[in-house]
């Protein structure tokens, strides 16, 4: 027996996979723009998906590549503050980091003062600071040799988010058309991406290039446990991969969960093995549920939690008229919220007339959680025998 290796798996929000599976053309595309900032299409890339799909883990491998090909890399969330952050906190770091010859091509520009090191030091109040400016300035001093990249993830649809971001976004197409080097990158789930394309100024969003995170292939996520099993120093029996397999059914955070459980079932062996497996199984899909599969629920309006509801009723898919039945409402009706959960990605056509749900074990959830409140209402204490009296008047 050898020593216990550590887990090369990484479940956990934003945690970039040893080994990234799928989407193996989009990256390439987006590689080839760092490398020869030829970018057709992709000056603006929209990432969606579902939660736990890996949204962040490709920006993050975005951002990797960006760099190792010299390019500036700005990233932040959709939060509130975003454009001070970014002017008065991202950019003097980025302009600090980078080689003096830059630092010193920049401070030719007159947006910024720098110091006799030719270190940062403030704005120049003269200049008015916008984005736009400053993009095009750092872009300037690159020389051709590189571009900027931006990534803003978790793209929300609040109101006041969506017009913080819309002005955001016409910073950035003001300095495409200015010629700045720039890539720019959202991610967020459908809906809210959508909802930011209505936004006023997001025009040139409409021209993106769409990159939609559904689960991995078969092959991919055979390729994900194999390979980052094997990064870790360890192999995986036959058997115990089929079985992994099919119950991450290709999600990406049930994959890393479930290689994780199972590599640390008995980490000292140089094999994960069908018993390896078979534990993580239960503890996988535990877990999944609380950290993964409750909140994509939990994400959706009362509504659309309605149609799931309806659909749980069928162990795999259901018939679209039934939900219509089920729900009591119109044809119409349920036409309406159908195609949102398309769009979204919580479902999927499953023939003429019928839907599945996208993500593995979602309706098993559903049941569950339907049959505890059936039972909590049940168990109310006692209490309905005994209602409160009315107050004397
Ligand atoms: N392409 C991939 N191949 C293998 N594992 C992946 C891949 N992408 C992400 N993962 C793993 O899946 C999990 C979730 O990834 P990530 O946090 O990027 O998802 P997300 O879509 O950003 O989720 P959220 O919407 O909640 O922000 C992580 O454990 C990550 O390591
Ligand atoms: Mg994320």
């Amino acid at each position: 027996m050898s020593e216990s290796a550590p887990s090369p798996f990484t479940p956990g929000y934003g945690r970039k996979p040893a080994i990234f599976g799928g989407h193996g053309e989009e990256l390439t595309e987006l590689r080839r723009v760092f490398d020869t900032l030829d970018f057709g299409e992709n000056h603006s890339v929209l990432v969606s998906g579902l939660r736990g799909v890996g949204k962040t883990s490709f920006l993050t491998t975005l951002q990797d590549d960006a760099r190792e090909a010299g390019w500036l890399v700005i990233s932040d969330d959709a939060s509130a503050g975003l454009m001070g952050r970014v002017m008065d906190s991202t950019i003097p770091t980025l302009i600090n980091e980078r080689a003096p010859e830059y630092r010193a091509r920049l401070s030719k520009l007159g947006i910024w003062q720098f110091n006799a090191e030719v270190s940062y030091v403030d704005r120049h109040r003269s200049v008015k600071p916008q984005l736009r400016t400053d993009l095009v300035a750092l872009s300037a001093a690159l020389d051709g040799s590189a571009g900027i990249l931006i990534t803003v993830d978790e793209v929300s649809a609040g109101k006041v988010r969506l017009r913080e971001l819309s002005k955001f976004a016409l910073q950035v197409s003001h300095a495409l058309e200015d010629g700045a080097q720039v890539m720019v990158v959202f991610a967020g789930v459908k809906v809210s991406l959508d909802a930011l394309l209505a936004e006023a100024h997001t025009t040139f969003l409409r021209r993106s290039r769409e990159v939609e995170f559904e689960r991995l292939s078969a092959p991919e996520t055979r390729r994900v446990f194999v390979e980052t099993a094997r990064l870790g120093g360890r192999s995986i029996e036959q058997e115990a991969l089929d079985k992994l397999v099919s119950l991450s059914q290709g999600y990406p955070y049930l994959v890393q969960l479930a290689g994780d459980y199972a590599w640390r079932n008995n980490s000292a062996d140089p094999t994960i093995t069908l018993a390896d497996a078979t534990v993580a199984h239960d503890r996988a899909i535990k877990a999944v549920e609380s950290r993964v599969i409750s909140r994509v629920y939990g994400d959706l309006s009362d509504v659309d939690q309605k149609f799931l509801d309806a659909m749980a009723q069928d162990d795999d898919r259901t018939k679209v008229a039934d939900i219509v039945k089920r729900m009591g409402v119109s044809d119409a009706y349920v036409q309406v919220y159908k195609k949102r959960l398309l769009d979204s990605g919580y479902v999927h056509a499953a023939g003429r007339g019928y839907v599945q749900f996208s993500l593995p074990y979602l309706g098993a959830h559903i049941r569950r959680q339907l049959a505890a409140e059936a039972s909590d209402n049940r168990g109310d204490g006692g209490w309905s025998a005994y209602p409160a009296p009315d107050l004397p008047s």
